[in-house]
């Protein structure tokens, strides 16, 4: 199939490149452009796309013209602002990429022909948090205490609205948690700021230690999008769906950092951050029996090989080591995983 990526540049969307490459699938992207050292730049993903198109899905015109020309047989809408801390400094740039972006591209897809597939990424986030220690099952109600978390919630809502009320391609939401793995770049996530202090030899500041979140493996979750976009090519999986971890993965920041600590070797170490710090969720399970169940998809890395590949990955990147050849390298061990 010829996908269309949307958030292509951005880490998820580097990643899936590869992995929908990988699977045998054309892609093609909308984004804004990479940030400075992005995966997609330096592991040279553009020569991998049919269509490398840079604009703001918030000009619905603009977005609209690429979809037509760029004709996909399928569309995976990931491009986001993705940053709960960044959402409180900027919540309407954050409402509107996200809500209205999305809106931008439910209509654009009605505008492509032929369309065989349409996933809207959400998150973990989306649900209302009641601090409960079982995940959060697809029935669950949304909400969203922050402006990220929020504008994903509604995003996800009015995918669900459009899908009923304007009925075009099969099409579902996709939720995930918290992703790991190699050559983020984002600020504030917790493996990339631990992996740039241990590389300059820093004491990394954490915040929220005893935060506990789904961990799962960058590919993991990718691989539940593929899985959802072949049913929803061959008329099945409509609806919303969770990809998340399973419960070995439910783990505090401070175990993830103890562990990414011993994993990368001496010198590496981590200090809780002192001050007060906007909200973010204390607790955030996901429940992904319906996935597995319905899909046939389940994760194959578990809570410590996915955060083993990913130091790994940083440290060989910090050692001189090829960030293509390093992600090629993951992408074909995964998915010689049974
Ligand atoms: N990384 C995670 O842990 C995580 C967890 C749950 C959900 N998600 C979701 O997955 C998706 C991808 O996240 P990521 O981690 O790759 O983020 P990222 O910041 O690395 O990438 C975001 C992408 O969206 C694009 N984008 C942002 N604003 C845009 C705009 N106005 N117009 C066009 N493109 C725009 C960027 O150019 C980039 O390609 C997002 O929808 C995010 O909400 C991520």
């Amino acid at each position: 199939m010829h996908v269309l990526v949307t958030g292509h540049t951005g880490f998820k969307g580097a990643w899936l490149i590869l992995l929908l490459r990988a699977l045998g699938h054309e892609v093609s992207g909308i984004a804004l452009d990479p940030e400075p050292g992005a995966l997609f730049t330096t592991a040279h993903l553009q020569a991998d796309l049919k269509h490398d198109v840079r604009l703001d899905i918030r000009d619905a015109v603009a977005l609209r013209e690429s979809c037509e020309r760029i004709a996909p047989d399928a569309i995976m809408h990931m491009a986001a602002q993705p940053l709960v801390r960044r959402s409180y400094a900027e919540p309407r740039l954050t409402v509107e990429t996200n809500v209205m972006g999305t809106l931008n591209l439910l209509e654009a897809a009605g505008a492509v022909a032929n369309l065989r597939a349409l996933i809207v990424i959400t998150t973990d986030k989306v649900y209302r948090n009641v601090n409960q220690v079982a995940g959060y099952r697809e029935q669950d109600p949304l909400g969203g205490d922050d402006p990220y978390s929020a504008s994903k919630a509604m995003a996800d809502l009015l995918s669900t609205m459009w899908f009923r009320c304007y009925p075009g391609a099969p099409a579902a939401v996709a939720r995930a948690g918290n992703v790991i793995g190699g050559g983020d770049v984002c600020q504030d996530r917790l493996l990339p700021d631990l992996m740039q202090a241990f590389a300059a030899q820093r004491v990394a500041a954490i915040r929220y230690p005893q935060a506990v979140r789904p961990w799962q493996h960058v590919l993991d979750c990718l691989s539940g999008y593929c899985v959802l976009l072949d049913a929803l090519a061959g008329g099945r999986g409509m609806g919303s769906w969770n990809f998340g971890p399973d419960e070995g993965s439910f783990q505090t920041v401070a175990t993830v950092a103890d562990l990414a600590a011993s994993l990368w070797g001496p010198g590496a170490a981590w200090a809780a951050e002192s001050g007060t710090h906007p909200h973010e969720a204390n607790l955030l399970a996901l429940d992904a029996a319906a996935a597995t169940r319905e899909l046939g998809w389940q994760p194959r890395l578990s809570f410590e090989q996915a955060v083993t590949w990913t130091v790994d990955w940083y440290r060989a990147a910090a050692q001189g080591g090829d960030p293509r050849t390093l992600a090629s390298d993951q992408v074909r061990a995964y998915l010689a995983l049974s």
